[in-house]
């Protein structure tokens, strides 16, 4: 499990003036804001007699549980138990499991684990930058991480799943090259024919050509960008979450630029993202009630399965507590779209 890394545990917006629970990891966590508002993260469970703490209130900037009225300040500490009028000190006997946690991007970023092996959560790019419009989205996935990752990191499946709205086949040969990174993997697409699909008739200019690249970024994050301009350009970001061993959520935020219109072509492109991601929630559901059905869970990898051996390159060699050794050399996959 990857737990000494940031991972995504709600919208900044979810977090007001009440305590609410998340799950990260198996992990049951509450979250409130202290008294600067900044967000606090605890174990959902009171150390005098296990009521779960999101029940409570926040007093003061403080957690205050909804049983015997227990106080927990921001690091997990009890500073008042009303019965025996104790307050103001530190129990740290009664101290329960704190998380770190932050804010950045307009999301409450939790580690469940001890800590974070990187400073600060990864950054969605061009976000809130000028000139950039963005929208967000949020899916739960019945699929562990991984299974997220390779799903969105998969040129091939588009024509299928997403056939007519994201991607029409046109059984033209595309070459693809893929690049270790120092955080990841990269696939750039070179010469890919123009697509037909209702997508690209709306959000792509009727001549010139299209950079395309998908990037995995250790742990669970992926990056598809398509370029056809300066002025044109595409990011689609992903962050999962792991809430257990087979359920995801998966936090996604759309950011371009389309000349000076990007909050005129929100209209459209936001309903149809919406559309184009429920598609891949449908099948990744499917697939892995599948799998669950039998015992054998090797899958028989092809070449044009791009970056899933690097996905899972690099999540075994984390999860193992190392880095995995970077090919240096970018080698190139020939693929029929
Ligand atoms: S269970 Fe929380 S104060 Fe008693
Ligand atoms: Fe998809």
């Amino acid at each position: 499990m990857l737990t000494d890394y940031w991972y995504i545990a709600c919208p900044t917006g979810r977090l007001r003036g009440k305590p609410i629970v998340v799950n990260l990891l198996s992990r049951n966590i509450v979250l409130f804001r202290d008294a600067d508002g900044l967000p606090v993260a605890l174990e959902n469970r009171c150390a005098h007699r296990g009521m779960p703490l999101a029940d409570g209130k926040v007093v003061g900037g403080r957690l205050q549980c909804s049983y015997h009225g227990w106080c927990y300040d921001r690091t997990g500490c009890v500073v008042h138990v009303p019965s025996q009028s104790f307050s103001d000190g530190c129990r740290n006997e009664s101290a329960i499991r704190r998380y770190r946690c932050c804010e950045q991007d307009g999301y409450i970023w939790v580690c469940p684990g001890v800590e974070p092996r990187q400073e600060t959560p990864q950054k969605f790019p061009f976000l809130g930058e000028h000139g950039w419009t963005s929208f967000r989205l949020y899916n739960r996935f019945e699929a562990p991480v991984e299974s997220c990752l390779e799903n969105f990191l998969d040129c091939p499946h588009a024509t299928f799943v997403h056939r007519s709205w994201f991607r029409s086949p046109t059984d033209r040969e595309v070459r693809c090259r893929v690049s270790a990174l120092e955080d990841g993997a990269v696939a750039e697409y070179f010469d890919e024919p123009r697509e037909r699909s209702l997508v690209w008739s709306l959000l792509s200019p009727q001549q010139g050509g299209m950079q395309h690249s998908d990037r995995f970024i250790a742990p669970a994050m992926s990056r598809v960008d398509y370029v056809f301009s300066e002025d044109r350009h595409y990011t689609i970001t992903s962050s999962c979450t792991p809430v257990n061993d087979v359920l995801t959520d998966v936090y996604t935020v759309v950011t371009f630029r389309y000349r000076k219109i990007g909050a005129l072509l929100r209209l459209v492109f936001e309903p149809l993202s919406r559309k184009i991601i429920a598609q891949d929630v449908r099948t990744l559901r499917k697939q892995q009630r599948n799998l669950a059905k039998y015992e054998r869970s090797e899958f028989r990898i092809i070449e044009q399965d791009v970056l899933l051996p690097h996905i899972r390159r690099w999540r075994n060699a984390l999860s193992e507590g190392r880095v995995p050794a970077v090919r240096t050399e970018p080698y190139d996959v020939r693929i029929v779209i």
